[in-house]
């Protein structure tokens, strides 16, 4: 959620009386109430910024809201977004049963609590956890949630042993990809840990080079994060090598460096598209790994998961004892209550769907990314992402498929990566065009009910504008023609006569969200003991940057 500034009605009404367009719509002073179509006038003169004095009735809330939600783009065309935005009618029907339950009330729920723990073994035996082991893991709100906890373990474990040592245990820092979702540098700022961003490059996809993150480590490290399936493009950092990179490492100076892997989306494809991959617990390295129940684990919004190789890396201090039906139980999670039925959704999709239904919709998806990413290829677009470009046949699995003959269906033949497709317009329609900006694409294709974000490549390679798409189960091969046939139709009318027009359409941001504009903060008036707006950071791009 975005933070969301106090709106006064009173203010609001004298803000628009003066508004060059708001003046002309509504009556200006009933700016701060509900208005709706109702007959029964329940809902009229309920007040939009203050909780109403006396209630309206049920159906009019119902009616209220239905309709103001109206309003929101549609999931199905959400091209943007790696959250899954739809489950079988017995799922909704489980969820629905199950929505009132607290996970965390282990005494009034004991069934959920168990099936959370069947979750986690599931999850430890796909992510191939050492079987002598004892690997440990949680549910969390998300991936952004899972990665709190996998540093917070890390720097815990990084502070007792330089205590131990009797060295400074003051200046953790931690080491990733410029190209990281908010989530990671989130954990570093709240939790008092340095981030040391390494740079990417285009020709490297955009991710880390695990070549260039080695002079970044030093005795204060607490650790590295490697991501599977870079948010931007959907390109998979190598475990495997910055795992070797750091035994190297350790011969030379001593230092032995953890890795996290963020599998947000790759923790769920990567298994059933890329079995012979080396990214999980099969790395002795990888001490813990997050994913999101919620985008490739193929449940709705509010679930993620992480899990540790070895129950030794949670340091005792960060798990707290919850006394249940005179047992005990631990937990270390940031907040206390969660709702149960995510939980339970997901092991209804692994019931429901088993290894193979998972690798069935995880192929399925790459062949529409492929076929998305060839047309694109072929007209007048650059692909960044590279799922749909065959490895060269020395770099192939061993056993690249199940029948003894090359499977061009299968992704293994393919480089690893995200159902995603990252593209630019190319060079050469950029000359031919160049008053053409991308961003235009993707307003217009807003106009057409698509959702596909336009935005700047990570540091080390900011001023790359990328589109993206992700494939997700709902974006069947009939959607990604249609998807074609508009964004190609777009694109065309942009070179014609018409793009002057189509500029200045698009030259509007879509949306507008007058209501939202009131209640947005200032940056400028968050507390801050710098002097001068030099003073903050400078530099960061892509999603997000600090205020
Ligand atoms: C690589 C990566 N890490 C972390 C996150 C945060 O995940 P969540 O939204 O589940 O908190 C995302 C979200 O897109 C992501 O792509």
């Amino acid at each position: 959620m975005s933070l969301s500034r106090h709106v006064d009605a009173e203010a609001l009404i004298e803000k628009c009386k003066n508004h060059p367009h708001r003046k002309h719509s509504s009556a200006g002073s009933r700016k701060g109430l509900h208005q709706t179509w109702r007959r029964d006038e329940d809902a009229a003169n309920v007040p939009k910024y203050t909780i109403p004095r006396t209630g309206i009735n049920s159906k009019a809330a119902y009616q209220l809201l239905h309709d103001e939600t109206a309003l929101d783009g549609n999931p199905l065309l959400n091209l943007a977004s790696f959250v899954h935005t739809w489950m079988p009618e017995d799922a909704n029907k489980l969820i629905m049963e199950n929505i009132n339950k607290n996970i965390v009330d282990l005494d009034e729920y004991p069934a959920a609590s168990l099936i959370h723990n069947r979750c986690v073994s599931m999850m430890a035996d796909l992510w191939k956890a050492p079987k002598d082991g004892k690997a440990i893991g949680t549910a969390t709100a998300g991936s952004s949630e899972a990665i709190m906890l996998g540093g917070l373990a890390m720097k815990k474990r990084w502070q007792e042993s330089r205590k131990a040592a009797g060295k400074d245990h003051y200046h953790p820092n931690i080491v990733f990809g410029s190209n990281a979702q908010v989530a990671l540098e989130k954990f570093a700022r709240y939790f008092d840990v340095e981030t040391r961003l390494v740079p990417v490059k285009e020709t490297n996809g955009f991710i880390m080079d695990p070549h260039d993150a080695i002079p970044f480590i030093d005795e204060n490290t607490i650790g590295v994060i490697v991501i599977l399936g870079s948010t931007y493009t959907g390109h998979y950092e190598d475990v495997a090598l910055m795992s070797s990179l750091l035994d190297d490492l350790q011969e030379r100076t001593g230092l032995d460096i953890p890795i996290h892997v963020d599998g947000a989306s790759g923790g769920f494809i990567a298994p059933f598209a890329h079995p012979s991959l080396k990214w999980n617990f099969e790395v002795p390295r990888v001490v813990s790994i997050n994913t999101s129940g919620h985008k490739f684990g193929l449940v709705y919004a509010g679930l993620g998961w992480v899990l540790w190789r070895d129950e030794s890396y949670l340091h005792r201090d960060l798990v707290f004892e919850l006394h249940y039906l005179g047992s005990v139980e631990y937990s270390f999670t940031l907040n206390f209550s969660k709702p149960a039925a995510p939980i339970i959704a997901q092991m209804y999709n692994f019931l429901n769907l088993g290894f193979d239904g998972y690798k069935k919709i995880a192929f399925k998806d790459m062949r529409n990314s492929r076929m998305l990413s060839r047309a694109l290829e072929s007209t007048y677009f650059t692909v960044l992402s590279n799922i749909h470009r065959p490895v060269s046949p020395e770099k192939r699995p061993s056993t690249p498929n199940r029948k003894g003959h090359i499977d061009e269906d299968d992704p293994e033949f393919y480089e690893a990566g995200l159902p995603v497709v990252a593209f630019r317009l190319s060079d050469e329609f950029k000359k031919e065009n160049p008053n053409v900006q991308q961003e235009w694409i993707q307003t217009l294709l807003r106009t057409k009910g698509w959702i596909v974000p336009n935005y700047n490549a990570p540091i080390g390679a900011e001023t790359v504008e990328i589109l993206r798409v992700v494939v997700r189960e709902t974006l069947s091969e009939d959607l990604i023609e249609r998807f074609i046939v508009d964004i190609l139709t777009i694109t065309e009318s942009l070179q014609g006569k018409d793009g002057a027009i189509f500029a200045a359409i698009a030259s509007t941001k879509l949306p507008t969200q007058p209501d939202h504009d009131d209640a947005r903060p200032e940056s400028a008036n968050f507390g801050d003991i710098r002097e001068s707006a030099e003073a903050v950071p400078s530099g960061q791009t892509g999603f997000s940057r600090q205020c």
